[in-house]
């Protein structure tokens, strides 16, 4: 792929609008989503550029009539009217002459709103496996002819109790000698485990920091933490970069598998270098140099961690799915391209399972799960959700793909949580008029998760779909909103044209409606399936923690309407943001929560959902609204028959 200023012959020009950003390529030689990605222009692409998700629509406003003929993939994606207006397909479109294309704001990844705080959970002790201490020598002298090594690990053992056989790294060792001399004998050494990793002239023994980082396919959550009192000090957060290569963790292993090394070092790249834009925004912040990070600790799923190591991953896309590694890692962060201390060490938390990573391991310890005696059930919502049920004395975990749907895809008008994304929406059960909400109250240019939960749960109580999801035809006598679109497959109007900034009609159509039925029944099958492998009810639920940046803005009630999860109490239900971040935090400053994480990922038991004899049924039975056997809902019920709207 080239970019560059100067035209050479068998060169086209890719000029993107409104960002005015351009640039050189090999005729035929690239899609225009290659030449977006490569000239860093926002355009989304939620199946990574296989033609399977249509969200990299585009316009082509010059040069249309000299491009490949439309693909199947875009006959399938574009209405007659978007060919029409010259509309394709970013990922389908191999430009043989120079274009200018523009790029409408729906086709746009824009600011995604990313969720990075979690609860607080106090560890026991701050205790974090690297240390500075201060010390003062005696000078040498004939009497005392010591070297400086043991000189050095006498006054730590004398003055902090540290192990006599504690060893001294040899780049620390090369300049030991002239700082002992040259601090007047007044030094901080740092102590990472049995190690010392550096020796500085003076007191610094205050200035230790550690940084914890929840590694999430869509984003990267990052935390600068004081090591000398566990406190996070600065906090940022980005989209994860990889996301411009492909969106899901199926994508990814199949870039892999097509690229094989180049596509793993590629990934690791783009994930390093998110990582590091973090680090460099949280020092900056909090006036800290990177060379103070003395230790990191990441958590993330299994496929993201192996990327992120650049260990192969392709095994996990073949059952049984193992991972390469189960237990933490330790690597020098420089070896990974990180910016920090030279020596300073990076931990990535264990996993369980190919599907089950560090970021369950996470959830369940800083949940405090396998510690309670009272049953527990934690969904972590993303594009991948992973469950969670047990207490003290067992711990099942499950695992399943949810993330499309609720992430926008397949969906008409679907979309990330992006300013002007439709977040939250009622509907008037008798007048049928819509209520919506958009994020920074921008107009509406489409739907994000949070709202595709709430319109199947409020046209339910309006009547307007049934239990099985079905759009109710004869509703449209009382509403214009529900119509039959140019497919001639109903739909019904969120939005207006005269309210949108796209200037076209939002709608949820009854092929969208399916998409979600299936994404939230993956996720109920995933808790109904391990309450019976418990042999549990959801009575016996104590509390279900609902995880994610996703699951934050999530109307409990309405999820609950839908059957998203169990009808559990409402105040039995705890939303718990970035919990996983949570539970990196904890390791980093903690040596005792990052042994008990080990443990966790050796005692929690692994239940693979797709062998399971009863998952065809339970998912079946799950696709209804809120659930086929209504006697497991019974106030969702009493809601729809005070409401007027219950049918069976
Ligand atoms: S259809 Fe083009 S990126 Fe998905």
């Amino acid at each position: 792929m080239v970019n560059r200023n100067t035209s050479k012959p068998r060169e086209i020009r890719i000029t993107f609008f409104p960002s005015g950003k351009r640039g050189w390529f090999p005729k035929g030689g690239v899609t225009i989503l290659d030449a977006a990605r490569t000239l860093g222009t926002d355009l989304a692409s939620l199946c990574g550029g296989i033609g399977a998700c249509g969200k990299c629509k585009v316009r082509i406003t010059k040069g249309v009539e000299k491009l490949n003929p439309l693909t199947e993939q875009e006959r399938k994606y574009l209405t007659t009217n978007e060919v029409k207006r010259n509309f394709r397909l970013a990922c389908q479109v191999h430009p043989n002459s120079s274009i200018e294309v523009c790029i409408p704001e729906r086709s746009r990844i824009g600011k995604l709103r990313l969720q990075t705080d979690g609860f607080e959970v106090p560890v026991k002790r701050i205790d974090p496996l690297v240390k500075k201490f201060f010390v003062e020598l005696p000078v040498p002298d004939l009497k005392d002819p010591r070297s400086d090594e043991d000189r050095l690990i006498a006054a730590l053992h004398e003055k902090y109790q540290l192990p006599t056989n504690i060893q001294i790294d040899f780049d620390v060792a090369l300049d030991l000698a002239s700082i002992l001399r040259e601090g007047a004998w007044k030094v901080t050494a740092t102590v990472w485990k049995n190690k010392i990793i550096d020796i500085e002239e003076g007191d610094t023994s205050d200035r230790c920091f550690g940084f914890a980082c929840d590694i999430g396919t869509t984003k990267l959550a990052g935390f600068l933490i004081d090591l000398s009192n566990g406190r996070v000090v600065a906090l940022g957060s980005r989209m994860n970069p990889q996301v411009y290569l492909c969106e899901e963790v199926m994508g990814r292993i199949t870039h892999q598998i097509m690229r094989g090394c180049d596509g793993i070092r590629e990934l690791q790249k783009l994930v390093v270098q998110g990582i590091n834009e973090i680090i460099v925004e949280c020092c900056r912040k909090a006036e800290v140099n990177e060379n103070e990070i003395c230790e990191f600790c990441f958590v993330g799923n299994t496929a993201m961690q192996l990327c992120f190591l650049g260990i192969y991953g392709r095994y996990l896309a073949y059952a049984p799915y193992p991972p390469v590694l189960r237990r933490g890692v330790d690597v020098r962060a420089k070896k990974l391209g990180l910016k920090s201390h030279p020596r300073a060490n990076s931990y990535f938390v264990p996993v369980i399972g190919g599907f089950v990573g560090a970021d369950n391991v996470a959830v369940i310890l800083a949940t405090r799960m396998l510690e309670s005696d009272e049953m527990s059930m934690a969904l972590d919502i993303g594009t991948n959700t992973e469950i969670a049920l047990g207490n003290k004395d067992r711990i099942l975990v499950d695992s399943c793909a949810s993330g499309p749907a609720f992430e926008g895809m397949h969906i008409k008008y679907g979309m990330r949580a992006i300013d002007g994304s439709i977040e939250r929406v009622s509907i008037d059960p008798q007048t049928f008029k819509v209520n919506y909400r958009t994020i920074e109250n921008k107009p509406a240019i489409g739907i994000c998760g949070s709202a595709l939960i709430d319109l199947p749960a409020e046209l339910l109580k309006a009547g307007l779909i049934d239990f099985g999801g079905r759009l109710v035809a004869k509703m449209a006598d009382e509403t214009d909103r529900l119509r039959k679109g140019h497919n001639g497959l109903w739909e019904f109007v969120v939005a207006w044209q005269r309210e949108t900034a796209t200037d076209i009609d939002i709608t949820i159509t009854q092929k969208d409606i399916r998409e979600i039925q299936k994404a939230k029944a993956a996720i109920r099958t995933g808790s109904s399936i391990l309450m019976k492998r418990m042999g549990i009810t959801e009575n016996d639920i104590s509390h279900l923690y609902v995880a994610g940046a996703f699951g934050n803005y999530i109307d409990p009630k309405n999820a609950r309407t839908i059957g998203l999860y169990p009808e559990i109490q409402l105040d039995k239900i705890e939303f718990v943001g970035n919990i996983a971040g949570t539970g990196s935090r904890m390791c980093l400053i903690s040596k005792e929560e990052r042994d008990y994480a080990e443990h966790i990922s050796t005692k929690v038991e692994y239940h693979e959902l797709a062998a399971d004899k009863d998952f065809q049924t339970e998912f079946i039975n799950a696709t209804f609204f809120p659930h086929k056997d209504l006697s497991k809902y019974p106030e969702t019920v009493e809601l729809l028959k005070k409401l007027g709207h219950f049918e069976k």
